[in-house]
């Protein structure tokens, strides 16, 4: 049997430039012979990207907190049975956009629903899985949100009304996303040795070469 893989995930605002150094990261593994699963939260799955079309979609209004909270954890414990799982007894590397630290920081913190719900759920239903690295994309909220803001402007004209439209959460306003980075730092500052703040202010190339060092050093990859 191959030895268990590893369970990179990706964390960070909206705009923290996560999906670019996921694909980067993805590529420079793949180029040193690693066998690489890319995926993402919420979806990864059939059902998880129907589950994220309803929590993105901007037409979907009233969701409460909790029925937030409970979509993204019905989205994750698929992509954890169908894909994460899978994949890790195969010995692949698992690069991963957003994990149950985002619903804790998300639902938990710029919802306040708090810490101890995202946390029982997550042992319930995802078995407790700890991914063996998080790379916590740092940034101030308003650089971060900005950039999202204008990320999707910009890529308006070429995509399809699906795709543009995922801006629900980009429409709240700063104090939540303050919130968000505050429960975010308070995970890392918990779990120091699985979750790593790596500053997102500098050039996609430096922000490539923290993260290429840091895996090397943590995964031994
Ligand atoms: P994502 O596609 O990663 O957005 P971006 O590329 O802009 O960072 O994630 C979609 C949104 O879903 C994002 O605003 C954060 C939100 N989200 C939660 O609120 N809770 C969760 O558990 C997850 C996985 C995502």
């Amino acid at each position: 049997m191959a030895a268990r893989g590893k369970f990179i995930t990706f964390e960070g605002l909206d705009g923290s430039g996560k999906s670019t150094q996921l694909e980067k990261l993805a590529r420079s593994l793949r180029h040193q012979g690693h066998s690489v699963t890319v995926t993402r939260e919420p979806g990864g799955t059939s059902t998880g990207e129907k589950i994220r079309e309803v929590l993105l979609h901007s037409a979907t209004s009233g969701l409460s907190p909790f029925s937030e909270m409970a979509l993204m954890f019905a989205s994750r414990a698929q992509h954890v049975h169908e894909v994460i799982l899978p994949a890790l007894a195969e010995g692949r590397i698992v690069l991963c956009d957003r994990f149950t630290d985002s619903t804790e920081a998300y639902q938990g913190g710029g919802r306040k629903l708090g810490t101890k719900p995202v946390l029982q759920l997550h042992e319930i239903l995802c078995g407790n899985l700890q991914p063996d690295l998080t790379i916590l994309l740092d940034n101030e909220v308003a650089f971060s949100v900005e950039r999202a803001r204008r990320r999707n402007l910009k890529c308006k004209a070429g995509r399809s009304e699906k795709e543009r439209d995922e801006n629900r959460f980009e429409q709240e306003n700063r104090a939540f996303f303050g919130r968000v980075r505050h429960a975010y730092l308070a995970i890392a500052h918990r779990e120091p040795h699985r979750v790593h703040i790596v500053n997102a202010r500098g050039t996609p190339g430096e922000t490539h070469a923290v993260i290429m060092e840091l895996v090397r050093k943590k995964l031994k990859l």
